[in-house]
């Protein structure tokens, strides 16, 4: 592939996920099939499992039991064709530039030093941060590293996206922004992405389809809700408003079950 060219989605698919830590049950059963290119959000209350089945697809969590296939190969462990972006800014290299942050994943592949530079002017350029890829980490807003934290995993061309609510220590004016810059990311490189989020609206905003997780532990998709509106979308129609009270009270009734769980355990 050219540093030009878009990366294409890669097909996820989990079948009957168990995953148990300390003997309890993080994830139960969960099963999806996401099609490549897809844009999947997931919902669910506190400690359901969410970053737990996220982890599964990275490669960072092993299942108990089931598979977790993309493009119909078992995960195995970690691989750059399947990146995270994480919530905490903390995932940057706060030694490194911009450029060498972005460049990072490039050159552990040992791409050469040209077609690395073509990498890092178009994941720099995409990500609209080219006029501040000499600063170092410290030097950005939270945005701005999000924005690097992006474009250091595109920078690997992944065709499989994980994102653990990244933008949920973000002011909200910026999150609206970042959404929108995601969602233009998304349609120009198209890989298959999975997002977790706690934001209704950031899922109905960018969703083809969200998925709801059922109260944890022993967590499990719970339902499953298509997105045809058209993009971009606008949060006050009809459609996306009826969409955010279904989604509000399927995920209420699970974390009232997750609240009334962590009262009996507290005695
Ligand atoms: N490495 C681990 N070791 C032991 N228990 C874990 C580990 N990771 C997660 N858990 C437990 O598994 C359950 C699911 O956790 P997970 O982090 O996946 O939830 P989550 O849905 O992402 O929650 P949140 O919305 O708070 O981020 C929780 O009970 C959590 O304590
Ligand atoms: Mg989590």
């Amino acid at each position: 592939m050219t540093a030009g060219s878009a990366s294409s989605g890669g097909a996820v698919s989990l079948r009957r996920v168990r995953v148990t830590f300390d003997g309890t049950d993080a994830v139960a059963d969960a099963s999806v099939d996401i099609a490549p290119g897809e844009f999947v959000c997931l919902l669910g209350p506190s400690g359901c499992g969410k970053s737990t089945l996220l982890n599964v697809v990275a490669g960072f969590v092993a299942v108990t039991d089931g598979e977790a296939l993309v493009d119909g190969q078992p995960v195995r462990g970690p691989d750059v064709s399947r990146g995270m972006v994480f919530q905490s800014s903390d995932a940057l290299f706060p030694w490194l530039r911009v450029s060498e942050n972005i460049a990072f994943g490039p050159r552990m592949r040992r791409v050469p030093k040209g077609r690395r530079d073509e990498i890092v002017a178009r994941y720099v350029d995409l990500v609209g941060l080219a006029h501040a890829a000499d600063r170092f980490p410290p030097q950005l807003s939270g945005g701005m590293k999000q924005r690097v934290q992006i474009a250091r995993v595109l920078a690997n061309e992944p065709s499989v996206v994980l994102m653990d609510e990244p933008f949920g220590a973000l002011d909200a004016q910026t999150r609206e922004v970042m959404q929108r810059e995601v969602e233009r990311i998304w349609q120009e490189t198209h890989p298959t992405i999975l997002f977790v989020t706690h934001d209704i609206d950031e899922a109905v905003l960018l969703a083809d389809r969200v998925l709801t997780m059922t109260a944890g532990p022993s967590g499990r998709i719970k339902s499953e809700y298509r997105i045809e509106l058209p993009r971009p979308r606008d949060e006050t129609s009809e459609e996306a408003i009826e969409l955010h009270r279904a989604l509000r009270n399927d995920i209420a009734v699970e974390v009232s079950k997750t609240l009334r769980t962590q009262e009996r355990m507290a005695g």
